[in-house]
């Protein structure tokens, strides 16, 4: 994953103050009570409300208010509008009244507030980026900025929607499955998923990034006039429109690495949730995995060519046979069609590969399936960090095989006492400019091949049989 080792440094850098944000919002039990998920059945995905499909927009406004809580909560009801700053990732504005967003050529979006809201102390013009990656300066100059304006003339409606606009941008790092589905679809879920129907509003739209994952979209929207509406489009042209809503969230709630923590708002909602979601949007099976006795469990097993490739991969795969996986090697281009390659990967007893964005289709894996991530040299944190816990957090078994320093080709070019070889900390410290050169994109791997079997017979007992 491209990211991952500037993350990383990040993420070190800023874990005290996630800390100190995340205390600050002072949860209650008697909150938490009222946050959690109602639930028909284990199959069922209810995590919205029924009145909220029938259009009650006053429900719809009460699942707002419980994006916030505290100061904020209590601003939204006196203003009718609450704008949060102190988010690690994510800067967003709530109102509970209505709105015209204009839509066009321009890069930037404008959102008028037009029921007398007041914005925080009282400024005519509040302008965030509606990407959760606010730390990230890359990120942030793909993403374009969403002016909020009280208290000026407004233009007048050309199409009125009668449901929520959640305003979001498909910029940033959008396009590398790991962020598309960190960044975007399940900060999209925190922030829309009870709140159906809403209207999916798309800055820094682009049209491939929208088709490939409409149906997911169109699901989080939830049906009666929600639709996706294109705010602006570095590379479309966007007909000039004002579009009108009752209400509106600007901007995306972002809890962790492809984690929804049921503490934080909007409360209750887990990874686990958001894999049945993703699993209901695009019909994949939802039984839990069950291997018969006697069959070959399937092993997809992700290739990479650029960087982290796997020098020995013929070697590795005819061993996953002989130790009686039935394997499917699978390329990125294989990885394009989400929706194929999802239902590829809903069958699969083990998803296997080189640490790297392609390790986040583990979201497709059913219940119990196992997520194999080898990790090369010196990026053991961003493994465990990016993949690792959200895997047990998914409910998948996951079984991780460390390289060696001598399966590393690191080791070929770099003496033994090196830092690099010897202490990558002292790298990551420098900064992902320094590290990411070295340890994401400038190492290939060459498995030892009698070590790795162990992992792969480790793998092959944690796959759950079915009673035959
Ligand atoms: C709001 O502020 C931004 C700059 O921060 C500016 O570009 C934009 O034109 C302003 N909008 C209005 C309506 O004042
Ligand atoms: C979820 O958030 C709470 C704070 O509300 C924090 O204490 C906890 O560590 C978080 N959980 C995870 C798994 O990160
Ligand atoms: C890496 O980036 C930091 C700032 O983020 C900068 O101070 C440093 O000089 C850069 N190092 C290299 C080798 O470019």
């Amino acid at each position: 994953m491209a990211k991952g080792s500037r993350r990383l440094a990040l993420g070190m850098l800023l874990l005290p103050l996630v800390y100190a944000a995340v205390l600050r919002l002072n949860v209650s039990p008697v909150q938490l009570g009222r946050f959690q998920l109602h639930r028909r059945g284990p199959a069922s995905l209810s995590i919205w409300s029924d009145d909220a499909a029938g259009g009650g927009l006053e429900h719809a406004r009460m699942i707002m208010r419980r994006l916030v809580r505290g100061r904020a909560r209590s601003e939204l009801s006196w203003n009718r509008v609450a704008c949060i700053t102190s988010d690690s990732e994510s800067d967003f504005c709530i109102t509970s009244d209505s709105v015209r967003i204009v839509a066009g050529p321009s890069r930037s979006a404008t959102v008028y507030l037009t029921a007398g809201q007041k914005l925080p102390g009282g400024a005519a013009n509040f302008t965030l980026q509606p990407y959760p990656r606010k730390t990230d300066s890359l990120a942030m100059a793909r993403t374009a900025p969403i002016h909020i304006i009280s208290g000026a003339a407004t233009p007048s409606c050309d199409v009125v929607h009668t449901s929520p606009a959640v305003v979001f941008s498909t910029g940033g790092f959008a396009g590398n499955f790991f962020h598309d589905i960190n960044d975007v679809l399940i900060p999209v879920f925190l922030t829309a998923g009870r709140l159906r129907p809403s209207n999916l509003v798309v800055v820094d739209y682009e049209d491939y990034w929208v088709s490939k994952y409409r149906r997911v979209l169109t699901h989080l929207a939830g049906g009666g006039d929600a639709a996706i509406v294109v705010a602006s489009s570095p590379s479309s042209p966007v007909e000039p429109r004002v579009h009108c809503f009752p209400a509106a969230v600007v901007g995306l709630k972002y809890h962790d690495n492809l984690a929804c923590n049921a503490t934080v708002p909007p409360g209750g909602v887990t990874i686990r949730d958001f894999r049945r979601f993703i699993h209901e949007s695009l019909s994949l099976p939802s039984d839990p995995l069950g291997t018969a006795a006697g069959e070959r469990p399937l092993l997809v097993f992700l290739s990479r060519r650029k960087s982290r490739a796997l020098l020995n991969e013929g070697d590795v795969v005819d061993m996953a046979r002989e130790v009686g996986f039935n394997v499917e090697v699978v390329t990125p281009e294989m990885m394009r069609d989400v929706e194929a390659f999802a239902r590829l990967v809903a069958t699969a007893s083990v998803l296997g590969g080189m640490h790297g964005a392609g390790m986040t289709n583990m979201v497709f894996l059913r219940m119990g399936a196992v997520l194999l991530q080898v990790v090369p040299w010196g990026l053991d944190w961003a493994a465990k960090a990016y993949y690792g816990r959200p895997a047990v957090a998914m409910g998948l078994e996951y079984v991780e095989y460390r390289v060696a320093v001598e399966e590393s080709t690191l080791s070929d070019y770099y003496p033994p006492e090196h830092p690099v070889l010897a202490d990558p900390w002292s790298i990551h410290r420098q900064g992902y400019n320094v590290s990411g050169p070295i340890y994401t994109d400038g190492q290939n791997v060459r498995l030892d091949l009698a070590r790795f079997k162990g992992t792969l017979l480790e793998t092959m007992h944690r796959i759950p049989r079915r009673p035959s």
